[in-house]
């Protein structure tokens, strides 16, 4: 297949790209921030280059990893939330559309309010905060608008990445220089291995689905025992780390308390992603294999 990936700087847009070349088809990667070799530059801020691209690129799929995913400055800046986490991905679907290219992107768990997760694709939505309310929107704004879509909602992803900015980066990076991290004892959720995410996206396209599907890791546990867990992969002491509760962290923005995502219908597809521990494992020894940024 033809394929564009905006975002491909990006964790979850890196792995696709990877995948991609790996069987063999034909990928047009962009950056925003981060240049990357292969990459070309793209600002989904200018309307005029993103239709440009997805016109000369003539893909069969365009992929849109790309997002503002900074939850607590989503919650200060509540426009630019919503053009970019819910406008931006309706333009670049409207431009697939107008291609015949299959749009694919990413939503997330934050869409609920985490009273009673870990949640299936068809529990009632109730985001806490800004970033939820724009990634639903945008979920919303894609299925009404009778494209050919498919969105993965995802959760807690980490992995080996290029850019290494994902929570298992900043722990190990933090530990291993002795600095203070903190840490949230009552966030539960599903952590999802990134590269298992990638796979996962393209094997679902594979099989035709459209419409949202949850995408997310079998284990269901909190940020402090997944902290603990990645501490034991990767030789750290669990006890430097500053565990609080949510409410003592005051973070800005809202979190959902008991999140996660269920993943029967995924599994029913046959398809799944590993549990914590394989994944941090398959993270260090990528780590080390220096096929990843190191901590
Ligand atoms: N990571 C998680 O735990 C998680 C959980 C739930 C849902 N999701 C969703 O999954 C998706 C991918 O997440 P991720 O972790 O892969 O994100 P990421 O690593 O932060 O990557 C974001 C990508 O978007 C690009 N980008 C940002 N602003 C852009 C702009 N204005 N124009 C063009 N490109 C822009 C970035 O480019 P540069 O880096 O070059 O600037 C980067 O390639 C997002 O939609 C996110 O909401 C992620």
């Amino acid at each position: 297949m033809r394929a564009l990936v905006i975002g491909a700087s990006g964790q979850i847009g890196g792995h696709l790209r990877a995948q991609l070349l790996a069987r063999g088809d034909a990928v047009v990667g962009t950056y925003a921030t981060v240049e990357q070799p292969g990459l070309v530059p793209l600002d989904l801020d200018q309307a005029d280059a993103v239709a440009g691209l997805i016109a000369d690129a003539a893909p069969d799929v365009v992929f849109l990893p790309a997002g503002w995913t900074w939850v607590d400055g989503n919650e200060d800046d509540r426009a630019r939330s919503f053009r970019q986490n819910c406008e931006q991905p309706l333009f670049v679907c409207q431009q697939a559309a107008q291609v015949g290219a299959v749009f694919v992107t990413y939503s997330t768990d934050y869409v609920f309010d985490g009273a009673a997760g870990p949640y299936a694709e068809d529990d009632a939505p109730a985001p806490l905060n800004v970033y939820g309310e724009a990634k639903l929107a945008a979920e919303q704004a894609l299925l009404a608008s009778g494209a050919e879509c498919l969105i993965l909602r995802t959760t807690t992803v980490y992995g080996p990445e290029t850019q290494g900015k994902n929570f298992v980066y900043q722990l190990v990076r933090r530990l291993r220089a002795g600095q203070p991290f903190q840490i949230p004892s009552d966030q539960v959720a599903t952590p999802s291995y990134g590269p298992d995410v990638a796979a996962a996206t393209l094997a679902l396209l594979d099989q035709g689905a459209r419409g949202v599907w949850h995408v997310a890791g079998p284990d269901v546990l909190d940020r402090a025992a997944f902290a603990r867990v990645a501490c034991e992969v990767f030789d750290l002491d669990f006890d430097a780390i500053d565990v609080k509760t949510t409410a003592e962290l005051a973070q800005k923005a809202a979190r959902p308390l008991l999140a996660g995502l269920k993943t029967d219908k995924l599994r029913a597809a046959g398809i799944s992603v590993r549990g914590v521990r394989a994944g941090l494992e398959a993270m260090r020894a990528a780590i080390e294999a220096g096929d990843a940024a190191a901590p």
